[in-house]
């Protein structure tokens, strides 16, 4: 049957699915149909994840027993500490996580996906150890030891315990796990569209999510959030921001952290970043790049609103974790950590009515062409 063809698949959906809802023309994100702005002021990042796997919110007991399983899987094993070790120590951190989590797979159970056990314990080894991976390699790659989770600390104190070997501010424990509730889940987008025509395959689910990871690492998608802080510290002043700006739109080149495929007004968790920013930086000393980004907010706002394209959840993210001292190129390994959990639902949700993805083409070349001998060419 003949369809038009839509470059990048704009507005063709992919799948049906109960996961998440975005309104582009409100700026609403729900989760199972609940805000994401309600969730980063009443839940926490695991009870988040409980409740975008399996579509409700816990009860008390089923958020004890899922904090303790993910609690207790968070170790890998040394195998994985020796691979990480082999990779080069200037190789980007997301092609170091793609690679433990595909590896992640030769040691665990997971091809069969049609048990409903084996996928539970799947899903809890992804979400309990890509931190743990993202914080060894971070530690391993300046020729420091990883430092070893700590059980008794809740998910985001021990991310950021195993990045440093210290205790995080309490304020930076609360904003880094609102960091993780935002990235969660976005609907139908490029990383989690790649994990559902691997997992249309019936590949295992680290296959599945190895593969978003390569697709989450591309600055279209979650590598813009890198790009924006080096484009803040490249600016260095509010006052050279406009000048900027300007340079950019004249040269036709992207504003990293503007613009979405879906949003055309402001991405409500761009709003809800900046809120954390203010807080964090009331409390902790203010941030240089902050001042910078609001001044472009405002400059590109004059040329760019007007289009529908504002800020994203790119532009405020990465100001939080640089003020957290983390490294640039560890926030699209953060985006992942976050994501994880919503690639792993559209996983299962696929699986209950799995057809695999096979699309048609259009093809553009030529027929019946004769094969002209090498000498002849
Ligand atoms: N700065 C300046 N102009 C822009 C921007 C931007 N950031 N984004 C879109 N436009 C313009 C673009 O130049 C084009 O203009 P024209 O029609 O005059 O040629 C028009 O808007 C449509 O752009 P498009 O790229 O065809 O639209 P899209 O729906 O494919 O874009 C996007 C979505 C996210 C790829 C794009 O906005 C972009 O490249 N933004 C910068 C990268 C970025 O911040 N990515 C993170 C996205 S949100 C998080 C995530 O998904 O991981």
């Amino acid at each position: 049957m003949p369809h038009d063809f839509m470059p990048g698949l704009a507005g063709v959906p992919a799948a049906t699915s109960s996961i998440s809802d975005v309104d582009g023309q409100q700026g609403v994100l729900e989760y199972r149909g609940i805000r994401v702005e309600e969730l980063c002021a009443q839940s926490s990042f695991l009870e988040t994840s409980y409740l975008l796997l399996f579509g409700r919110l816990p009860a008390a007991s089923q958020l004890e027993q899922w904090t303790s399983d993910i609690s207790h899987h968070r170790r890998v094993k040394f195998r994985i500490v020796d691979l990480l070790k082999c990779l080069p120590e200037h190789g980007h951190p997301m092609d170091a996580l793609q690679a433990a989590v595909a590896a992640l797979g030769m040691f665990y159970p997971g091809r069969q996906v049609k048990d409903a056990e084996t996928n539970y314990w799947s899903a809890v080894r992804l979400i309990a150890k890509l931190p743990t991976i993202v914080a060894a390699w971070a530690r391993l790659r300046h020729g420091d030891d990883p430092i070893p989770p700590q059980d008794d600390l809740e998910f985001s104190e021990n991310f950021l315990y195993m990045l440093t070997e210290r205790r995080p501010h309490p304020l930076w424990k609360e904003i880094f796990d609102d960091c993780l509730i935002l990235h969660a889940e976005h609907t139908m987008n490029a990383s989690t569209f790649t994990g559902l025509v691997t997992a249309s395959t019936l590949a295992d689910p680290y296959t599945v999510v190895a593969s978003s990871i390569g697709a989450l690492k591309g600055p279209l998608h979650g590598g813009a959030n890198e790009e924006v802080v080096q484009m803040l510290r490249e600016i260095a002043s509010p006052d050279h921001a406009q000048a900027y700006v300007e340079q950019q739109l004249a040269a036709r080149r992207k504003l990293m952290g503007f613009g979405h495929r879906v949003y055309k007004v402001k991405d409500p968790r761009a709003t809800v970043l900046q809120r954390l920013c203010e807080r964090l930086f009331q409390e902790c000393g203010p941030s240089p790049l902050y001042t910078i980004a609001l001044e472009v907010e405002r400059t590109a706002g004059e040329s760019l609103n007007g289009k529908g394209i504002y800020p994203n959840v790119d532009f405020y993210s990465g100001i939080i974790y640089d003020k957290m001292g983390i490294d640039v190129n560890l926030f699209t390994p953060l985006f992942a950590m976050a994501r994880v959990s919503g690639w792993l639902a559209h996983w299962l949700e696929q699986l209950q009515e799995n057809k695999l993805f096979r699309p048609d083409q259009i093809y553009s070349g030529e027929h019946n062409r004769p094969y002209v001998p090498l000498a002849q060419r």
